[in-house]
């Protein structure tokens, strides 16, 4: 097993990464002092595939545990599953020193997240992810939240789970699509921080799209290092935490300007970090040929690179307006030096978007 640690003071925590290790979660439980009442938050996709799993292995450990399921998507990442879920935590009397243990995706680490933090003004939360974008991102750093209808993740906390348990078998039964997209967040990681990682991507693409353990485990632990690196030194992205939303800015802009339905985040987080990388190229801070290792490594993956045609200009400059990187109105860019190493931009010209955004003036 590898294990990394988020280091935050009282408030510190380890992430186990191992292959085949879901049943054996309650074991890991049992050193943290909860009270015998838990509850387990995830959608029928997941339970079906591994609840009974993890309630077996959590419950020989010797908790009651409750199963809350509530429906798959992330509509439901909202105000009023959170208070179906408040409802039966109360219902079950969940009490202070009880926790909730999050198994799914992004969605359902962020909801149970954010319902662990505000319950009787904050219990403890173990998160359980099985996609690979929660197991490199959502599940690690304590950023927590629910959509509101005027904005995705409005509505959240920073609330650290006191676990996070990686089996990256459960990567077998996720869609293909969810895990290339998945990857586009790995792809980020050694772009902001770490060219081998880069490199290794690059070297090992088979292995990792054959869901080789080996291959898994080493992408899935530098992920998660990198970040906990991160978010140890920055934890309320005062500064430095920022540089993980490379590819975001712009991502967010086209999820956005379409709805939400054409792309999954990693996927426009792809074409985020090559439009990035061009504006960068654009301003004289990365050259054309590390701009084009990018591009090439993302591609080769499967995943989208060039701007989605037939976007509307002012739907995407005002999404970007709107994004919460926004401070006092001005946008901020995550822009690569080289592949390794960004910087946090603030002055990045109307005129370079609108050129990057106009198919006519579209960069290349
Ligand atoms: P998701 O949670 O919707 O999961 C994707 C799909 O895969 C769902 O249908 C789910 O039921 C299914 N699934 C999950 N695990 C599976 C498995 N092992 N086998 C088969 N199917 C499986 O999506 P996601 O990409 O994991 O997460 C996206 C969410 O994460 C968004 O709401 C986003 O805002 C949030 N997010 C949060 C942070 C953070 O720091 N908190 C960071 C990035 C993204
Ligand atoms: N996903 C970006 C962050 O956790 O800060």
């Amino acid at each position: 097993m590898r294990k990394v640690r988020v280091d935050l003071g009282e408030r510190s925590y380890g992430i186990a990464i191992d292959a085949g290790s879901i049943g054996d979660v309650g074991n890991a439980l049992k050193k943290f002092g909860f009270s015998r009442t838990l509850a387990l938050v995830s959608n029928p996709t997941v339970y079906r595939l591994y609840g009974r799993l993890v309630s077996k292995s959590i419950k020989a450990a010797g908790f009651d545990l409750s199963e809350i399921l509530i429906p798959d998507g992330e509509k439901y990442k909202s105000l009023v599953s959170s208070a179906h879920i408040y409802g039966e935590l109360l219902r079950l009397r969940l009490d202070r020193r009880s926790a909730v243990v999050a198994l799914g995706g992004g969605v359902i680490g962020d909801i149970a997240g954010f319902v662990a933090s505000t319950y009787m003004r904050g219990i403890d939360f173990i998160q359980v992810p099985t996609t690979l974008l929660a197991q490199v991102d959502s599940s690690v750093g304590g950023k927590t939240g629910v959509n509101h209808e005027l904005g995705k993740n409005m509505i959240g906390t920073f609330w650290q789970p006191r676990l996070v348990w990686i089996d990256v078998d459960t990567l077998s039964t996720l869609p293909s699509r969810e895990l290339r997209a998945g990857l586009a967040e790995v792809i980020k990681y050694g772009i902001i921080h770490d060219e081998r990682l880069f490199h290794f991507l690059g070297a090992n693409r088979d292995k990792v799209l054959g869901l080789d353990r080996r291959a898994l485990t080493h992408i899935i632990r530098r992920s998660c290092e990198i970040k906990a690196e991160v978010v140890s030194r920055d934890e309320r992205e005062s500064g430095l935490r920022a540089i993980l939303n490379y590819g975001h800015t712009v991502g967010h802009a086209i999820e956005t300007a379409t709805g939400y339905r054409k792309f999954l985040h990693g996927e426009a987080v792809a074409i985020g970090m090559c439009q990035e990388a061009l504006i960068g190229r654009e301003m004289g801070l990365i050259t054309d040929e590390e701009a084009s290792r990018i591009r090439r490594l993302i591609e080769s993956y499967g995943l989208p690179a060039a701007m989605p045609k037939g976007l509307d200009l002012r739907r995407l400059l005002e999404a970007m307006q709107l994004d919460k990187k926004t401070v006092s109105g001005r946008l901020r860019f995550v822009l690569p030096l080289r592949i390794g190493e960004v910087r946090i931009e603030k002055k990045v010209s109307d005129l370079l978007l609108k050129k990057l955004f106009t198919p006519t003036g579209r960069l290349r």
